[in-house]
This record gives C-alpha cells, structure tokens and sequence, in this order.
C-alpha cells in the first residue's frame, strides 16, 4: 500500500488561513462564525481565578478573549485568519471605561508563533491540526506559563466520530486525553478528560442534530 507523504496529508486534513478567511467572510454579518459566548467548561475553570496575563491561541473570532478581558485580564489572542479576527474586533464593542481588561489582537500562525512573556492563563479551543502539531503547540505554550498559571485546552475528541456530533471528520486532527496529556509539558494535570456537551443546551454547535458532541479537555497548572 502506497503512503501518502507527510505534508499532503496535512494539507488534506487542515484548513490554510485563506480557507478560513473564506469561512469567516462568508459570516461577517456581525454575528460571526462561532458562539459569543465563552466555552462553557472555559469559563467554569477560569471564573475562580484572580485575572493577571492571559493568552487565547487560535482565537477565531474572540469569544473566549473578549470574556477574559471583561473580567479584567490583559489578553494576547492569537490567530492566523485576519477575517476572523476582524470578526472579533467588531465583536469587541464592550471595551468601555468600565473594562479594567484589554485585548491585543494579533494575526500570526500559532505554530510559530512565540510569547515574548509568560502569561497566568493559555487558553486554546477548538485548534484541530495534525497530532504532531498540535502536540508541539501545546509543549510550547506550557513552557510560556508563569509560575501558578493554568493551561485550559479544549477541541474535538476523535471518540466524537463514533459516539457524538459535529467537528472535523478526519481522526488525524481530533484529540485524545493522553494526546493532550503527553503534550503538557512539565505541568501537573488536574484534567485530561473527554467533556460531553448536549447541543439542545451548549451553544458550541447550533447546526447539530441534537446528539450529544464529545470534546477532550486538558486543564494543567505550573507549580
Ligand atoms: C474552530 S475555530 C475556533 C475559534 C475559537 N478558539 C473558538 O473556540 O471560538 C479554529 C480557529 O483556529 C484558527 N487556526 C487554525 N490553524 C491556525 C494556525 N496554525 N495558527 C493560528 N490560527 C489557526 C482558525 O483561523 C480558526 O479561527
């Protein structure tokens, strides 16, 4: 049986910042692609916690960062698609005098991407790319953690395929708790679990058929 190299493969299996341009495009009515809420569990691990630096990768058009920045954290969000994160700035219409937060937008490939701090709190939902790549993103991003910050992933499980709804198709680009796990580099694990989310309740995946979608969470901190 022929194999098919490495980087077609991928290219198969990811969208390119052009595609997803195109998909961010074709939805800037203002009301943007995805959720304005934050993610559910997201939010559920993030509240507690006091607000200091905190970085969104691949953050689409911006519902996780415009949360944290209204609940008083200076944001870095990270994304490749400049459509989106035109998307995301129109979205941001919160930042009043009452906003103690702030969100530095800034367009740029999160595979190469690198901090020039460390930050209190990574978040990534939602980011689905090959497993190696995905697994350097996330080795890389704990090693940008100050000491005490909180690393919260958060994408597609590959148990969606056969048990749940939505998401990408393709196993090459969905997640498994000991995928996320390995990947953490140097940090204590709290979680590395699937999630289930029930779409009748979840505002994740409005188009779904009402089955139940399973997600990976990843939730590490740095002592
Ligand atoms: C499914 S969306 C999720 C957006 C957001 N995190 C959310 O949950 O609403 C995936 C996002 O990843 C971005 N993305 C994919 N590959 C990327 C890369 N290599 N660098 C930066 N952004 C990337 C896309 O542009 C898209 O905005």
């Amino acid at each position: 049986m022929s194999k098919e190299p490495a980087v077609r493969r991928l290219e198969r299996t990811t969208m390119d910042a052009q595609s997803w341009d195109e998909r961010y495009s074709a939805a800037r009515d203002g009301e943007g692609l995805w959720s304005a809420q934050p993610h559910a569990a997201l939010a559920q691990i993030v509240t507690p916690l006091a607000p200091g630096t905190a970085l969104d990768l691949a953050t689409g058009d911006g519902r996780n960062g415009i949360w944290l920045a209204e609940r008083g954290w200076q944001v870095t969000a990270v994304d490749f698609s400049a459509a989106g994160l035109a998307v995301a700035r129109t979205r941001d219409t919160g930042a009043g005098a009452q906003r103690t937060g702030s969100i530095d937008w800034q367009l740029a490939d999160v595979t190469r991407w690198n901090a020039a701090r460390a930050y209190d709190l990574i978040t990534m939902t939602y980011l689905q790319l090959a497993e190696q790549a995905i697994a350097e993103v996330i080795t890389r991003a704990s090693r940008w953690l100050a000491p005490g910050g909180t690393l919260v992933v958060i994408g597609h499980d590959r148990d969606n395929l056969t048990g749940g709804t939505g998401g990408p198709q393709d196993p090459a680009v969905l997640y498994t708790p000991d995928m996320l796990r390995a990947a953490a580099d140097g940090l204590r694990i709290l979680a590395a679990r699937q999630l289930t989310r029930n779409p009748a309740t979840d505002p994740e995946s409005p188009g779904d058929n009402g089955q139940s979608a399973i997600d990976t969470l990843l939730h590490a901190v740095k002592d």
